[in-house]
């Protein structure tokens, strides 16, 4: 099973069902993530991305960030009611503001307040609970910890980015002892980080013989063609695919301005490209043009003169 990571400013619905217009291969995608914040009641534009009438191509599981119980089970019992059976908690955004309030990974040195939040949500949601996180947040070993906690809650399964929150998204993926790690977990575990081709994806597989589902992110803007490489366990021929290429981004730009006004839809665009000009040789030729485009007509002209230059992902990403 392939699935879709939460990019918070780009795996958005609108992302997410033009993606899968053009592509195959995504199983399901984690949304990212919707904050809590202090109310009464739940603001529902927070949940916009995840409204069931935005989401009838890939299958969306909401995710959550936050560390107050109370408003937890308020989210969960507000999307119960839009249908959804499974909630992801997010433990592993490593924002130093967010990680400081105890939130995404800065929750990973505390276990005793994990298990404290489990026990006062688990019993009260509806959904199945998955969990997303890193190894730690300071430190590698706090998984250690951690993993008593989780193995004492019914959850659906653990995502593992091996990574801690410190290293942000960058640095050295941390294999060592990751093995022994999946297979203390009694939940199903999840496997995310850094697969950006096949090759990654093969190698990820031999290390981890026990993981059935990979999460990719990142790897499906460098290479939109990823996932359904995965499956079918063979590269694209990129030199064919420059309509295809072509058609994609013209229907992206097309729904985000369906949905923003064109400077937000440009300013957006232009922010996609951090991610998308990895398919591209020369690439940050490619992000310095599109980010002094002042129109979208600009970006598309751009895009077609860029689309150009395909010749296959394999020799010409530059991550
Ligand atoms: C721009 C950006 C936004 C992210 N937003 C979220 C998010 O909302 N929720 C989450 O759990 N992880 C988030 N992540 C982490 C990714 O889901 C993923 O764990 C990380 O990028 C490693 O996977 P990859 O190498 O396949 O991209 C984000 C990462 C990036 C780079």
């Amino acid at each position: 099973m392939i699935i879709l990571a939460p990019l918070h400013g780009f795996t958005d619905f609108i992302f997410r069902n033009v993606y899968a217009r053009h592509f195959t291969g995504i199983d399901m995608a984690v949304s990212p993530f919707i904050s809590l914040t202090h109310s009464s009641k739940v603001n529902p534009r927070k949940a916009k991305d995840v409204l069931p009438a935005n989401n009838l191509s890939i299958p969306v599981i909401p995710q959550i960030l936050g560390n107050q119980p109370d408003l937890f089970i308020q989210m969960c019992q507000f999307l119960d009611g839009w249908g959804y059976e499974e909630i992801n908690w997010n433990l592993g955004c490593p924002v130093k503001s967010i990680a400081n309030k105890k939130r995404g990974s800065g929750l990973l040195p505390h276990p005793e307040l994990l298990r404290s939040i489990l026990e006062q949500i688990v019993p009260e949601i509806k959904q199945k609970l998955s969990i997303k996180l890193r190894l730690g947040y300071y430190d590698k070993d706090e998984i250690n910890r951690i993993i008593p906690v989780l193995n004492d809650f019914p959850l659906k399964n653990i995502t593992i980015h091996p990574r801690i929150g410190i290293q942000m998204y960058e640095g050295e993926i941390i294999h060592q002892g990751l093995n022994d790690i999946i297979n203390s977990i009694n939940h199903e575990v999840i496997y995310n980080g850094d697969i950006v081709d096949l090759k990654s994806y093969n190698e990820a597989k031999l290390k981890y013989p026990s993981i059935k589902s990979w999460m990719i992110g990142r790897g499906i803007y460098y290479n939109p063609w990823l996932a359904e490489e995965i499956k079918c366990g063979l590269e694209t021929d990129k030199t064919n695919q420059r309509i295809k290429l072509l058609d994609f981004f013209c229907d992206l730009y097309q729904e985000l301005l369906k949905h923003k006004g064109e400077t937000q839809t440009i300013n957006k665009i232009k922010d996609l490209w951090q991610l998308f000009c990895f398919i591209f040789g020369n690439h940050q030729k490619v992000i310095n043009q599109i980010s002094h485009a002042v129109s979208l007509a600009e970006i598309e002209e751009i895009t077609i003169r860029v689309i150009e230059t395909v010749s296959g992902t394999k020799q010409n990403a530059v991550r």
